[in-house]
């Protein structure tokens, strides 16, 4: 009952928004890097290894062309040709990752690179004087080495570590920074990553790696949400979350709905629910599938480790907004008697589910081998002139943000806004959509 009021109220917005066929007033348009993918320096002055540092030196043959990020846009150096592009682009955000390895050499708050603060500092300034915003992400999978020796996102103990380099951030550039991305995509840093051994830490540990990696990463997040929240938001008023990397799966048949909607609760719910449900703590489907497996593994506790009471309410509400990344789609069957399920979430499979996926033949494939193109549905109608005003339907992110008000928000009506009223300071919550080219400017490196 609920649930359908939630839905209709969804539907009316989204069909007003439809009709109108232009973005509202206060929509920001925006670009995002991560400092592995573009500063380049990777060994200059006292930055210390990353775990992709180590990843493209250790195992060239991992990466196409045994490519690196040593130099990649070198924007290290070219900082101010960047903003200067996000101006010409007219960018109302520019979103970046701190690399942890460049801001805390020794991987803890025990030294702070002065060379960071002040590339930081000039960056951060500089966009400010152009009128664009910086959104900064502290975590983009750029992991300290050193960490990663003892044992990355396997150990507890990184919780507190995360969250001592969070508050040092806020400290440094909180005054500027009014939007922070906790962790990029935990989906892809966990599950990716600990499922193939394609990503770095370039370790592969299906059945467990990818479920300590997670718990881990959902605890340091809200540990950092909550310092923000102590120590930093009554002076500098800004405002935490993490981002999600969601695929929108749909049912190859009608007997396939209710696994689809496991898939979901095991791409989306494993990264929301704990943070944004009544309840908190992993989706409690995923979490009875994964302990069920566990003992007919022969296993003496579930793979999935569980959350405490108290980690429960340590996570539970440690969001100032929804952070969505959508790229792309699947369809989803039970997985055939004896048939070989490929990795969780790329390679289109969920072994802990017993579910395969797959695209349908008129989707188009994009420049990545796992981009599908579903979302045929949205229209850009002028191109990237300089006052970006568009004309856009998505129907895809329509549906998908249907499914997180009906699934994890307990006050649909403020949530009505997530379109109208983006990224206004007087509301309560926001919601912001990073819309991916991935080349909008194309710059010869
Ligand atoms: C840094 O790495 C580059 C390769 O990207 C290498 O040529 C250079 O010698 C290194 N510098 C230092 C100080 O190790
Ligand atoms: C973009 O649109 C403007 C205005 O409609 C037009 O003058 C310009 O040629 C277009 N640019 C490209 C690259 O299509
Ligand atoms: C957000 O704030 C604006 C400006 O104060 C207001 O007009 C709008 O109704 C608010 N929206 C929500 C959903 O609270």
């Amino acid at each position: 009952m609920w649930l359908k009021a939630v839905a209709l109220s969804v539907l009316v917005c989204a069909v007003a928004a439809y009709n109108s066929r232009r973005f509202p007033p206060g929509f920001k348009f925006g670009a995002a890097t991560s400092s592995y993918q573009i500063e380049g320096a990777w060994n200059v002055s006292d930055k210390s290894e990353s775990i992709w540092d180590r990843l493209t030196h250790s195992k060239p043959s991992i990466i196409t062309n045994g490519a690196t990020g040593d130099v990649a846009c070198n924007s290290y150096y070219n900082w101010e040709d960047d903003i200067n592009i996000a101006a010409e682009l007219g960018l109302h955000f520019y979103r970046f990752s701190l690399s942890w390895p460049r801001l805390l050499p020794t991987s803890f708050i025990d030294k702070i690179s002065a060379e960071a603060i002040n590339y930081y500092n000039k960056l951060i300034d500089g966009l400010i004087k152009r009128g664009i915003e910086p959104v900064v992400t502290l975590y983009h999978w750029d992991l300290p080495q050193r960490i990663q020796d003892l044992g990355g996102w396997a150990n507890p103990y990184i919780a507190d570590w995360f969250a001592d380099y969070a508050r040092v951030a806020y400290r440094l550039f909180g005054d500027r920074v009014k939007i922070w991305i906790t962790v990029n995509e935990p989906v892809v840093a966990c599950d990716i990553a600990y499922n193939t051994g394609f990503f770095a830490p370039g370790i592969k540990s299906p059945e467990f790696g990818n479920y300590l990696c997670g718990k881990n990463m959902l605890l340091a997040h809200a540990k950092a949400w909550r310092i923000y929240d102590e120590e930093f938001r009554s002076k500098y008023h800004g405002k935490v979350g993490l981002t999600n990397q969601i695929f929108w799966h749909i049912p190859e048949s009608d007997e396939d709905e209710e696994l689809t909607e496991m898939v979901r609760q095991y791409m989306t719910g494993m990264y929301s629910h704990p943070i944004f449900s009544k309840d908190g703590g992993w989706p409690p489907e995923i979490e009875r599938i994964i302990a069920e497996n566990s003992k007919k593994q022969g296993f003496s506790r579930s793979r999935l480790p569980p959350f405490t009471k108290e980690e429960i309410d340590l996570i539970k509400g440690t969001c100032d907004y929804y952070g969505m990344n959508y790229y792309t789609s699947r369809t989803v069957r039970k997985a055939r008697d004896g048939e070989s399920i490929g990795s969780w979430p790329l390679q289109d499979g969920a072994v802990d589910l017993g579910a395969v996926m797959s695209v349908k033949p008129d989707w188009k494939k994009a420049a990545s081998m796992w981009l599908w193109v579903f979302n045929r549905e949205i229209y850009i109608k002028e191109n990237l002139t300089r006052n970006l005003k568009k004309n856009l339907i998505a129907n895809v992110l329509f549906q998908i943000m249907f499914y997180m008000c009906a699934k994890f928000h307990q006050d649909p009506l403020s949530r009505l806004g997530y379109l109208t009223t983006n990224i206004h300071p007087s509301n309560q919550t926001f919601a912001f959509i990073i819309l991916v080219r991935s080349k909008v400017f194309s710059v010869p490196y």
